[in-house]
């Protein structure tokens, strides 16, 4: 791809980036108890890394004691080395790093402090309001994460004050409706993460990069609106930030998918819609500090027209990245990239916090360990049985490590249920994945021979030495009255 800007370097604060590429913070779903970086974390990163990204901001990293549920954790010293791991593995590779340091507040579901104690849609036990001494402490705290992360390695911190966390309930109007220094108009409610930032910059140096990320939409009565989220986004700018990256936010996981900017656009969305948002900050705050647009960006054509028009000075992938550590360097070289189907099953799992993510298209998430794949020590003759995209993944796979691979569909084409499944207009992300797949399959060697039902008898005569059997899933239909008309 011919590229301008995306490939270019950008300085935030004294640090150079080198292109505008960032990976979006993202939970792993899965954490140690004792807020050590997980191991998986570890080629996680360095995947993304190697892969060409300028700048990694880490998952939500807990900054205080006031986080009740374990996540990855940045709130006491023991934790530094463990933080000096996650920061190497992006060093590796030449990328920046960014520690995001957050605290869950009302929403933490095991209960916890919130700047008001009050019930609102996301706060799943009812939280404890924070005396003055509890802000203090917890402006305290924030600092001394961002101190341990310095110390790790970390070549900046990005204060997390968006989605219904605790930074963002400070600021936002619909959850603070505290009447002491700390709440009231704008500036009481910015107080919290103003001094945040002067304590990092008075403990770290007054150099050392701060990014913000904050609700520039809030889909809640008394909200942060666009022209609020320019005022937050000029006071933080005042206080020196480096960055800004405007989020949008609802009422909860399950209004996300219905607001006008979603956060994390599904497959029914337009894939440019919550763009605006990056782009109306952008267009007040000028070139004062640089602007990351996201949500739902998956093609380089498309992340390098948002920079192209002025939209966004960086754009910052979060699910694109997961199906495919390599798109940076891909879209540079013009290679083919495995493309994300904005189906959300990474997102749903990591806000299940149970098990560490998987995503639908990449099989090697958290397992990046396992590519690239390795040579077989015996060459079998191998049959897959069905052309769906197990069984297009099954081959290529095998194809690839070097076996003889016939893959039999009965159908005229490959693709299964995805082929009725990519029909509808809106499906587009669908239909990608399919291209995806075909090309892929083509390239790996394995031999396709379509409008053929394999029996018992053809396998017995064929006699492989393995036999994957990819015939799919039955589509669950719904018992609608008159359906089938
Ligand atoms: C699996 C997953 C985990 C996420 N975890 C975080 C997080 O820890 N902190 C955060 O600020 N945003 C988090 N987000 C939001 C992303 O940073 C990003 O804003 C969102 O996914 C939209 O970008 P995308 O469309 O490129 O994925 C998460 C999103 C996903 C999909
Ligand atoms: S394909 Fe689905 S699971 Fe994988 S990153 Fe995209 S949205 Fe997440």
């Amino acid at each position: 791809m011919s590229s301008k800007i995306l490939f270019s370097p950008i300085r935030l604060g004294k640090v150079e980036v080198r292109n505008r590429v960032a990976l979006a913070p993202m939970g792993t779903g899965y954490y140690n108890p004792d807020g050590t970086v997980l191991d998986e974390a570890i080629p996680y990163v360095e995947a993304r890394a190697k892969g060409g990204v300028g700048l990694i901001i880490s998952q939500f990293t807990a900054a205080t004691k006031f986080q009740r549920f374990p996540l990855m954790a940045a709130n006491d010293d023991r934790l530094i080395p463990s933080l000096k791991r996650y920061a190497d593995a992006a060093h590796r590779y030449g990328a920046k790093v960014f520690l995001q340091i957050a605290t869950m507040g009302g929403a933490d579901p095991l209960g916890s402090y919130a700047p008001s104690a009050i019930d609102i849609p996301w706060y799943s036990v009812l939280p404890k309001e924070l005396t003055k001494e509890q802000v203090e402490r917890v402006i305290e705290e924030f600092v001394q994460a961002a101190v341990r992360a310095k110390k790790a390695g970390f070549d900046g911190v990005e204060l997390h004050g968006a989605y219904g966390y605790l930074i963002a309930e400070f600021i936002s109007a619909f959850s603070n409706r505290r009447r002491d220094e700390y709440g009231g108009d704008l500036e009481g409610r910015m107080r919290v993460p103003v001094e945040i930032v002067r304590g990092i910059h008075r403990e770290c140096g007054s150099d050392f990069p701060v990014g913000f990320k904050f609700n520039a939409y809030e889909e809640v009565p008394g909200g942060n609106d666009l022209e609020t989220a320019v005022k937050i986004a000029k006071i933080m700018i005042d206080e020196g930030v480096v960055y800004l990256q405007p989020a949008t936010m609802s009422t909860g996981i399950a209004a996300l998918g219905l607001m006008k900017y979603p956060g994390v656009p599904i497959l029914y969305h337009p894939r440019d819609i919550s763009i605006p948002v990056a782009e109306y900050i952008k267009r007040h705050v000028g070139d004062a500090v640089p602007v990351m647009a996201f949500g739902g960006i998956k093609d380089p054509e498309f992340a390098e027209s948002i920079l192209a028009a002025g939209k966004a000075d960086i754009v910052c992938l979060g699910r694109q990245l997961l199906a495919d550590p390599e798109w940076v360097n891909k879209a540079k070289e013009g290679r083919r990239i495995r493309p994300c189907l904005r189906c959300n099953v990474c997102h749903y799992e990591a806000v299940a916090w149970v098990r560490i993510l998987a995503c639908t298209v990449n099989p090697y998430l958290f397992r990046e360990s396992e590519e690239p794949l390795k040579p077989a020590a015996r060459r079998k003759r191998v049959v897959v049985v069905g052309g769906g995209p197990a069984g297009m993944m099954a081959a290529m796979v095998a194809a690839r490590r070097g076996h003889e691979v016939t893959l039999y569909e009965k159908e005229k084409e490959l693709g299964g249920l995805m082929v009725p499944g990519c029909r509808p207009p809106f499906k587009s992300d669908v239909r990608e994945f399919l291209e995806y797949l075909k090309a892929e399959l083509a390239e790996s060697g394995a031999e396709v021979k379509l409008g053929v039902e394999v029996t018992p008898n053809m396998v017995r005569n064929i006699s492989p030495d393995a036999l994957v059997v990819a015939i799919g899933a039955k589509p669950v239909r719904p018992e609608i009255k008159g359906l089938d008309k």
